[in-house]
C-alpha cells in the first residue's frame, strides 16, 4: 500500500541530487553551493544549475556571460557547507573557505584549483521557473585530475552521501 506525501516533498524522493560549487565572476566572484545541477543535452554539451533568487549569486549569474562548475570530493565538505550557508554579498567566500582561485582557460569565471573536476560553461539560455533561475551553459572545457575519486558526494533527505554499491 502507498500513503500520500506532500507535493512539495516528492522530489526528495528521488536517489541523490549532485553536490557542486558554482563559480562566476562579476562585481566580486562567488562560489555558490548548488544540488540543482542538470545535464540538459549531450550534443552539443549543455549543463543547468538552478539559482534562487534571493541568492548573491543570482546577479552574477544573470548578469555575467560564463560560469563554471566545480565537482567536490568528500574532503572539501567544510568548505562545501561555507559556500552553501555564507552569502558572497560582503565575503570573499575563496578566502572563507579556504579555497584557491584558478584561472580558466576560456571563461571569465574562476575555477575552484582544490575539486578534481572544473567545467567551464558559456551561458546560453536562461528558465524562470517558479522559485529558482536555470541558468543552461555549453560546456567549453573541462578538466579532471587523473584518477581522482569518482565518489561525489551527494544531497539525500538532508544529509550528504556518497555513491553506494554497483548494482550491475
Ligand atoms: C547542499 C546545498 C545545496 C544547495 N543547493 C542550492 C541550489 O541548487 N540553488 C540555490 O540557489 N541555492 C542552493 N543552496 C543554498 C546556497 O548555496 C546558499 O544560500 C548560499 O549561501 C548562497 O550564497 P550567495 O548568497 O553568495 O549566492 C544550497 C545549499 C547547500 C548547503
Amino acid at each position: 500500500m502507498k500513503s500520500e506525501i506532500p507535493v512539495d516533498k516528492a522530489a526528495d524522493c528521488f536517489s541523490g541530487f549532485p553536490v557542486v560549487l558554482g563559480t562566476v565572476s562579476g562585481e566580486r566572484d562567488n562560489i555558490i553551493t548548488l544540488a540543482m545541477c542538470h545535464v540538459f543535452s549531450f550534443s552539443p554539451p549543455l549543463i543547468g544549475v538552478g539559482i534562487g533568487h534571493k541568492r548573491f549569486s543570482y546577479g552574477l549569474f544573470k548578469d555575467g556571460k560564463d560560469f563554471a562548475i566545480n565537482v567536490p570530493d568528500r574532503s572539501l565538505l567544510k568548505a562545501v557547507e561555507i559556500c552553501g550557508s555564507r552569502s558572497g554579498r560582503k565575503l570573499d567566500k575563496f578566502e572563507a573557505a579556504g579555497l584557491t582561485r584558478e584561472k580558466a582557460s576560456k571563461v571569465s569565471a574562476p575555477l575552484v584549483h582544490e575539486c578534481p573536476v572544473n567545467i567551464e560553461c558559456v551561458k546560453v539560455d536562461e528558465v524562470e521557473t517558479g522559485d529558482h533561475v536555470w541558468f543552461i551553459g555549453e560546456v567549453v572545457a573541462a578538466r579532471a585530475t587523473e584518477g581522482y575519486d569518482r565518489n561525489g558526494l551527494l544531497l539525500y533527505w538532508g544529509d550528504y552521501r556518497v555513491i553506494g554499491d554497483k548494482v550491475e
